[in-house]
């Protein structure tokens, strides 16, 4: 055989290149479809297996039922992670409510998707509901992730618990979500529902970087609950009305403006310029959404159980801080640690009864009940 010239060796290594990619990309494919459980035309009706191309990027997903929850889990690259989420997810209490699974798994900008955690993904049974994988169909980065998996069903009652794969669940987040919906979710100033009661942090003073978590005022060891301008990330359920409305204006007005900054949200708005400094904005969805609830005077319905109860085992979600997207390597809380501070037992008392709230300002400040 002749010696390849340099040329033609690099056409072939191109060519090879390319073939790998177009054999990547059907086998990627066919593991799509083969990887629902297989079922007869009986068996039609179970939504399980038939995620394929019900979700479509930058589009917010509307789904064919109507369920009481839909568990919202967003992962990427992160299997051992997601694992553990998913198992926290087992002792999930639903009082005889129905709840399904969606689990969104994102690609890299390479259009790839990550083997392992599809497997995890897969392979998982959800002893309290049916469950769906969605792989992205393109690369929607964590704006797509988490705008976009969940459109409200109008006029339902319907709610969703939005989790990255690193959030564990208390057993009775659902309980306290859907009790506390029910007494305060008509108030039309809400922007959702907090489950994350720490690290609602506010700046102290001048200097940014010492920010202190200054919600604790002897006002606040009276309520189950506070509204709290910022709404958190680590566990959250955003009221559906508002949701889609941020859904609509994000997909819509949003595309004109440049930055969402708050001057209010001094420390969020910080960090996102940090981050846009870095090229990283793309990891911080929650600045459109905190722009989005200062300007129709929204707050965020935040668990304060542990403060109210005393008690630093009462947490209905808990963060590992998993190296990813957000957290470099260094900071992880074990699923042991997590499994400590989340509430085993439930009262009725954690459910905020009381008409009104105490509401905290961006700053920290005590701004009256509502
Ligand atoms: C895509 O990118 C990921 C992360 O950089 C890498 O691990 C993977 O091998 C890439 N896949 C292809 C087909 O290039
Ligand atoms: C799939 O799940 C079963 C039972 O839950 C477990 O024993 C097995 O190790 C899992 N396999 C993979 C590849 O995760």
């Amino acid at each position: 055989m002749k010696l390849l010239t340099r040329h033609g060796y690099l056409s072939l290594l191109l060519c090879v290149g390319i073939f790998s990619l177009i054999i990547f990309h059907f086998w990627d494919e066919e593991l799509e479809f083969t990887s629902g459980q297989p079922f007869s035309d009986t068996e039609r009706p179970r939504p399980a297996s038939t995620s394929r191309g019900l979700c479509r990027p930058g589009v917010p997903c509307e789904f064919p039922e109507i369920v009481d929850l839909r568990v919202i889990l967003l992962t990427f690259h992160r299997p051992d992670s997601l694992h553990k989420a998913l198992n926290s997810l087992d002792a999930l209490e639903l009082d005889g409510d129905v709840a399904i699974l969606e689990i969104f798994i994102d690609r890299y900008k390479n259009g790839s998707i990550h083997k392992a955690t599809v497997q995890v993904a897969d392979n998982f049974t959800w002893r309290k509901g049916l469950k769906r994988v969605h792989r992205q169909m393109k690369p929607v980065g964590i704006y797509g992730q988490w705008i976009d998996s969940w459109k409200p069903p109008k006029d339902s009652d319907e709610l969703a618990i939005i989790v990255e794969d690193d959030v564990d669940l208390s057993p009775f987040a659902y309980r306290w979500l859907r009790q506390t919906h029910l007494r305060h979710g008509r108030k039309s100033f809400i922007s959702g529902y907090t489950l994350q009661d720490l690290n609602i942090r506010i700046p102290h003073g001048k200097n940014i970087n010492r920010e202190v978590n200054r919600v604790n005022g002897a006002v606040l060891k009276r309520y189950p609950a506070y509204f709290f301008r910022v709404a958190g990330s680590w566990g959250f359920a955003p009221h559906p009305k508002r949701w889609r409305e941020f859904q609509e204006w994000f997909h819509t007005d949003a595309e004109k403006l440049r930055h969402p900054y708050v001057p209010k949200a001094r420390m969020n708005t910080n960090w996102y310029k940090d981050f846009e400094r870095q090229h990283r904005e793309d990891s911080m969805w929650t600045m459109w959404f905190i722009y989005f609830t200062d300007q129709h005077d929204l707050s965020t319905l935040v668990s304060n159980v542990p403060k109210f109860s005393s008690s630093k085992t009462n947490s209905l979600s808990c963060n590992r801080l998993e190296p990813g997207l957000h957290f470099k390597e260094g900071r992880t809380k074990s699923a042991q640690h997590c499994q400590k501070i989340l509430m085993k037992s439930w009262s009725e008392k954690f459910v905020a009864n009381s008409v009104q709230l105490p509401l905290i300002g961006y700053e920290g400040q005590y701004l009256g009940l509502v």
